[in-house]
């Protein structure tokens, strides 16, 4: 009989005994318990679900629009459109429910003639608004580790 057939196979009171020890484990120890929890959500849960994720590209979008350091290139752009298919992309790779139908990233950011300087400042932007809504550090750094790849896509100049 293995250890844990004996265990299943325990007296209610001996498995009572086992259950209380549990939960009063992890009432010892509520950061573990919570972390064992956030382990197994998706980024997307972790950043905050839609409700978020539609407010922080809608205001990362305002705001790059505007900033120096990127606002050339969203000239005559329908910015509605844009919102939309960013959310879902970064729905669609953080684990969300969305399938992103935008067109890749090749495609979309041709002729734009980005640089690496414009690349960069979207990304300072982008950090400084996950920051706004208090996004912790390991999510943050899961999300830019999605985007950095997409650079060799985006820069063309
Ligand atoms: C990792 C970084 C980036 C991501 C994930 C991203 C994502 C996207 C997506 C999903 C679209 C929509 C594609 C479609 O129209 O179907 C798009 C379009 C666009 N992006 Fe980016 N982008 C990034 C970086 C940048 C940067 C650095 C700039 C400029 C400084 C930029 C400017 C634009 C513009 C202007 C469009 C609209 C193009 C058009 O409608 O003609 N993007 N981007």
């Amino acid at each position: 009989m293995t250890d844990l057939s004996v265990r299943a196979g325990a007296s209610p009171r001996c498995r009572a005994t086992l259950a209380l020890a549990l939960v009063i484990a992890m009432g010892a120890f509520p950061a573990w318990a919570q972390d064992t929890t956030t382990k197994h959500a998706t980024l997307y849960d972790r950043l905050g679900g839609k409700t978020v994720l539609t407010r922080l590209v809608s205001d990362l979008i305002d705001h790059s629009t505007q900033d120096p350091r990127t606002r050339r290139s969203f000239q005559k752009v329908d910015l509605k459109r844009l919102k939309q298919k960013v959310e879902e992309q970064l729905c669609s790779l953080t684990g969300g429910p969305c399938k992103y139908t935008g067109d890749d990233m090749k495609q979309s950011h041709a002729g734009l003639n980005i640089t690496e300087a414009e690349f960069y400042g979207f990304v300072e932007e982008l950090i400084d608004m996950l920051d706004r809504y208090n996004i912790g550090t390991r999510e943050k750094n899961q999300l830019l580790a999605i985007l950095a790849p997409m650079k060799r896509d985006i820069v063309t100049r």
